[in-house]
């Protein structure tokens, strides 16, 4: 129960790799804040949750959507106290080759997956830096390391997150916050489910670990950087990703 008594606030928390975060960190002990668009599904998973063990409270929140993102922290630390863990795992693609990508699938991508993360660091700073104490994690991906085609709009937010990332690890850490991130590489969720077997087994085949990754491979990682095991780390991008960039 190396997360008893602590609150943890997961972004997308109710799906795929933001689900497995918001389990572990509850199966920890941690009570768990779980952000979603889809507000029954949120409500359904933290019921599920709370059924055993510590608490686990929904609330409706688009990342993308400023106020309601101040409200909805304000009323996790009405409901909980405080934040000791946040995890920004909300994110999409909208992928299409650079030349043909518009405003809009560009701008969509960056305001969820770089500003909606800004946005909620901001919000979750105050409280934390004012306890002297927190850990964020930002989950990247490989391509905000490496780039690929057809995704120009989401790996420019996945790379301008290790930047972010890195900025937060250094105004935060002298007050006894820290901040790293986690790159994932191919993980079996919703958000890759679209690609054909095919795809996928030619990606896992040069993998070293000849396999896709599942949201709980992800999720470990990520409560490693969230808890005091990782006491001393900060600032870092750790890479779970069956060895595919090395
Ligand atoms: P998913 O599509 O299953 O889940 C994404 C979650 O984010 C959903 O709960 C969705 O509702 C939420 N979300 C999206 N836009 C939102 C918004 N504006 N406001 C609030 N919530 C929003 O995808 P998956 O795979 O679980 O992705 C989670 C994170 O992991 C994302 O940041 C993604 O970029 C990242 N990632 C995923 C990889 C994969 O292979 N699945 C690889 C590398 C990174």
């Amino acid at each position: 129960m190396a997360f008893a008594g602590k609150v943890s606030l997961v972004t997308g928390g109710a799906r795929g790799i933001g689900k497995a975060v918001s389990k572990r960190c509850h199966d920890l002990g941690a009570d768990v804040a779980i952000f979603g668009r889809n507000i029954e599904a949120a409500q359904a998973f933290a019921a599920e949750l709370g059924a055993s063990g510590s608490r686990a409270k929904a609330y409706g929140c688009d990342v993308t959507d400023g106020k309601r993102l101040d409200a909805a922290i304000e009323e996790v630390l009405k409901d909980f106290g405080k934040i000791d863990v946040l995890v920004n795992n909300a994110g999409i693609t909208q992928d299409g080759l650079l030349m043909r990508m518009t405003d809009e699938a560009w701008l969509k991508v960056l305001d969820t997956n770089l500003t909606g993360v800004f946005r909620t660091m901001r919000a979750v700073s105050r409280p934390m830096l004012k306890a002297r104490s927190g850990a964020i994690v930002n989950i990247g991906s490989v391509v905000g390391l490496i780039g690929n085609a057809g995704q120009a709009n989401y790996c420019a937010a996945k790379a301008g997150l290790i930047g972010l990332t890195q900025s937060a690890a250094r105004e935060f850490g002298p007050r006894g916050v820290r901040v790293n991130a986690v790159a994932p590489g191919l993980i079996e969720t919703d958000m890759t489910s679209a690609m054909t077997e095919d795809q996928k087994k030619q990606l896992t085949g040069s993998l070293p670990l000849g396999r896709a990754g599942k949201p709980e491979d992800v999720a470990s990682a990520v409560c490693f950087l969230a808890g005091e095991d990782s006491a001393y780390i900060t600032g870092q991008v750790l890479v779970v990703d069956g060895g595919m960039v090395m």
